[in-house]
């Protein structure tokens, strides 16, 4: 982790109320996960409430010093609930939001726009846009008595460039880059700050639930190429909010190293991600090679990424240790078979 710097100071967010939609999972677990370190009181949304309440038990155990994240089963797509958020989360302890990230979103299929299905349209329609929508309208005009607040929004690539069957998907997340942008305006004259998060390939359920639970169909989408984690889109969400008061980012837009676009331009190099050399070898071993471990090339002696790291990521942690077994067994029986070619032209 980088030291804090002694030339910069982020903003210090303990105490501060942060209000998740989308908790359950992905992104937004992680993101939960990011405020509890910074000692932040949490309210977690989602449909799963069963999923909300394991989070809970884990944050409690993690950091028992903090509040208990207070837990709210929402379809965000019901605006009456979400009329009534303000007072439950009031009476649950929370009377003021600090931090909205609304992150609860999702893309149905992969349809073309002459093909969608109405139904999939609509609940795209409800979840990306007017949720989001209406959630500011319920907690902003009282983020802009208090003279105090920061809504982040995420979005996507999607909401910067529009691909084949991507129609409805790009045209909300286009959406809420237009209402994220027209917010600001509204806003400028006040402390609050508005913040998109535009991020591209993120391995979650997000491709699962897009294909309906297919799940080879999902994996497909990240087969053999590095995608963004969602600790990754998280980390960029607490940048944001923990910039100086009176700086406002605008957008973070980010992709997966091999990816140049939302869709057309993947390039799936595998956990080398296209470095020359022993890139490859090194992140297999998970550690540092040494010049022993580089039978297949001496020009490189730096991994490019290190299994041992991603491994530490929980939600990657089980598929990572899985493949790394796999993979360290197959680079053990190639360095064995270059050494004993060596030694035998040797
Ligand atoms: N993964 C990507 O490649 C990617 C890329 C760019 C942007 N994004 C955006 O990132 C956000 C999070 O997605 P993710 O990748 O973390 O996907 P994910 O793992 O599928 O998580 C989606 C979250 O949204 C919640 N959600 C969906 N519909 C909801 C509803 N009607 N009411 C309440 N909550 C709802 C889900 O909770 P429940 O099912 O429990 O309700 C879940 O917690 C989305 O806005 C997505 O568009 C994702």
């Amino acid at each position: 982790m980088a030291a804090p710097s002694a030339l910069y100071a982020p903003l210090d967010l303990r105490g501060c109320s942060v209000l998740i939609t989308g908790a359950t999972a992905g992104i937004g677990r992680a993101t939960a996960w990011r405020y509890a370190e910074l000692g932040c009181k949490l309210a977690i949304c989602g449909r799963r409430g069963e999923m909300l309440e394991e989070l809970k038990k884990q944050l409690l155990e993690k950091f028992p010093e903090l509040p208990p994240p207070i837990t709210v089963v929402l379809d965000v797509q019901d605006c009456e609930k979400i009329a009534k958020l303000p007072a439950q989360l009031k009476e649950a302890g929370m009377p003021d939001v600090d931090i909205l990230v609304n992150n609860a979103g999702l893309a149905l299929g992969v349809a073309s726009a002459i093909e969608n299905e109405l139904e999939n349209i609509q609940t795209m329609l409800a979840t990306n846009v007017q949720a989001v929508m209406f959630l500011v309208a319920t907690f902003g005009p009282k983020m802009k008595d208090r003279g105090q607040g920061h809504i982040v929004n995420i979005s996507s690539v999607a909401g910067h460039e529009a691909y084949v069957g991507g129609s409805a998907y790009c045209a909300t997340k286009h959406a809420v880059n237009a209402f994220t942008i027209a917010t600001r305006h509204d806003l400028a004259g006040t402390p609050i700050r508005v913040t998109a998060i535009s991020p591209g390939m993120v391995e979650t359920d997000f491709s699962k639930v897009r294909f309906k639970g297919d799940e080879s169909k999902a994996a497909k989408v990240y087969e053999n190429i590095l995608p963004l984690l969602a600790e990754d889109v998280a980390d960029q969400i607490i940048f944001a909010t923990t910039r100086p008061r009176h700086v406002q980012i605008a957008d973070i837009i980010s992709y997966a190293t091999n990816q140049g676009h939302a869709k057309y331009v993947i390039e799936r190099k595998g956990e080398s991600m296209g470095a020359p050399g022993a890139g490859y070898v090194g992140s297999c071993l998970g550690r540092q090679p040494t010049q022993d471990d580089l039978p297949l090339s001496s020009s490189c002696t730096t991994p490019y990424v290190s299994w041992s790291t991603l491994a530490s990521v929980p939600a990657h942690a089980d598929r990572k240790a899985q493949k790394l077994g796999e993979r360290n067994a197959a680079v053990q029986v190639i360095i064995a078979a270059q050494r004993f070619i060596f030694t035998a032209v040797a």
